[in-house]
């Protein structure tokens, strides 16, 4: 066990926190943080005052980012980077993106004011899920300069703007490069639940991702002709939902076919809705992922082409928008060496693996070295309110955090890293 005496009771704290945070949402009955709502003002706040005491300078960046910065022992020391995302998805857990934010903030505290010969900023990313504009990684985004105008004026269903988000929370678009990371960052670290069933599976506590699978995000809408529920026989009809609903079951046969391949048609949408109307359109998204470009690539290709073969052989037309193209990303060679160490130096034993989820970490890896923890997802639930973890999960994952900074502290490689920053 590495040097912190305490890491039951900071688990414990780091896990009430963590409901705290759950409990700013836009829903009284359900945890949703969106981009920049006023609930994430809450959640600012509250890991503001945690960070000050922790002695971090906090500041909130251009793309709405929770920065707090934790000193080195020399004045301009680069810097690692320890984060996650503070929003959410609608009717969400407890833990998703949040633990990384706050197990961040925990490890700050748990230094007790000791400087490393690295400084350490924590990161609260203000949008990953990609909800309200259909595009993930909006916060992270902004840190490697891929926050553009095109992604600035997407607009989501209400046609408000992220510029507008943006600058109804205060902040000023047109500073959006300030957001963007400058040389002097070694390394970005985030903890995160695994949000799938391996660990638990496994009886593993800790995980190392070695990679973060590729996805890609599609919109469809099948276009058919709305008529009468009651008047219009069936041989005459040209059904949007159906056709929608014949693909669905296209795209389930395909990915259980193939294997390690995941797709999803997570959303559907009949216009106009009603009970005794033939749907005219049917809106519907595809998320397809694999651990190898390649196959996600092929897949996604097959189920395009089998969307349009539906559509047409019904008399429906279609319109499609790629919504996102997100190659596998490689963790940090070094950073998984170390992690590994870490987690058997607490005690733990270290399981590698390929993240099904996406993550801000995958886009940090443009930039700088990327490594990530998983903690272990208890019934590999997640997306959802009975999402949880082990308050012992939580207290490994601050020992090992604490064990890695003390690895990267005396490493000789890391050293080089920041002579090189
Ligand atoms: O969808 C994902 O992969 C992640 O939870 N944002
Ligand atoms: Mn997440
Ligand atoms: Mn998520």
């Amino acid at each position: 066990m590495s040097g912190l005496d305490n890491a039951s009771a900071r688990a414990e704290e780091i896990v009430s926190r963590c409901k705290l945070l759950a409990s700013f949402s836009e829903d009284p009955a359900a945890t949703r943080r969106m981009f920049l709502c006023p609930a994430m003002r809450d959640c600012h706040r509250e890991i503001t005052k945690w960070l000050n005491a922790a002695g971090a300078k906090v500041s909130v960046d251009p793309a709405g980012n929770l920065r707090g910065f934790y000193a080195g022992a020399e004045a301009n020391a680069p810097k690692l980077l320890i984060g996650s995302h503070l929003d959410t998805i609608p009717n969400a857990g407890a833990y998703d993106g949040v633990l990384g934010v706050v197990l961040g903030v925990s490890l700050l505290e748990s230094l007790g004011g000791r400087r490393l010969p690295f400084a350490i900023e924590i990161i609260g990313f203000s949008e990953e899920e990609g909800v309200c504009f259909s595009t993930p990684f909006i916060g992270s985004r902004a840190l490697v300069g891929r926050l553009d105008e095109e992604l600035l004026n997407r607009q989501d269903e209400t046609g408000s703007s992220v510029r507008a988000a943006i600058e109804s929370f205060g902040l000023n678009p047109a500073e959006i490069q300030h957001a963007a990371l400058k040389d002097e960052t070694l390394a970005y670290l985030e903890f995160h639940i695994e949000q799938g069933p391996v660990l638990d599976s496994l009886g593993r506590p800790l995980g190392v991702v070695e990679a973060i699978a590729a996805q890609t995000r599609i919109e469809f809408v099948f276009l058919g002709g709305a008529n009468h529920a009651g008047t219009t026989p069936m041989y005459l009809r040209h059904d949007a939902v159906a056709g929608a609903a014949e693909w669905i079951v296209a795209v389930e046969h395909t990915a259980r076919n193939t294997p390690g391949l995941v797709a999803t048609v997570g959303q559907i949408e009949a216009q106009p809705g009603a009970i005794n109307v033939i749907a005219g359109s049917a809106r519907v998204t595809l998320d397809v992922r694999h651990g190898i470009d390649e196959i996600c690539e092929r897949a996604t290709q097959t189920l395009v082409r089998q969307a349009e073969e539906i559509a047409n052989k019904r008399g429906l037309s279609l319109k499609q928008n790629v919504l996102l193209k997100q190659k596998a990303v490689r963790m940090d060679a070094f950073l998984i060496e170390q992690i590994d160490q870490a987690i058997r130096q607490i005690g733990c034993d270290p399981h590698r693996m390929v993240s099904g989820a996406g993550h801000d970490a995958m886009i940090l890896a443009e930039k700088v070295p990327a490594a990530m923890i998983f903690l272990r997802s208890p019934g590999g639930i997640s997306h959802d309110p009975a999402e949880s973890v082990e308050v012992e999960d939580v207290a490994n994952a601050l020992e090992c955090g604490m064990q890695l900074l003390d690895q990267l502290a005396k490493s000789s490689e890391f050293q080089k890293r920041m002579c090189r920053a």
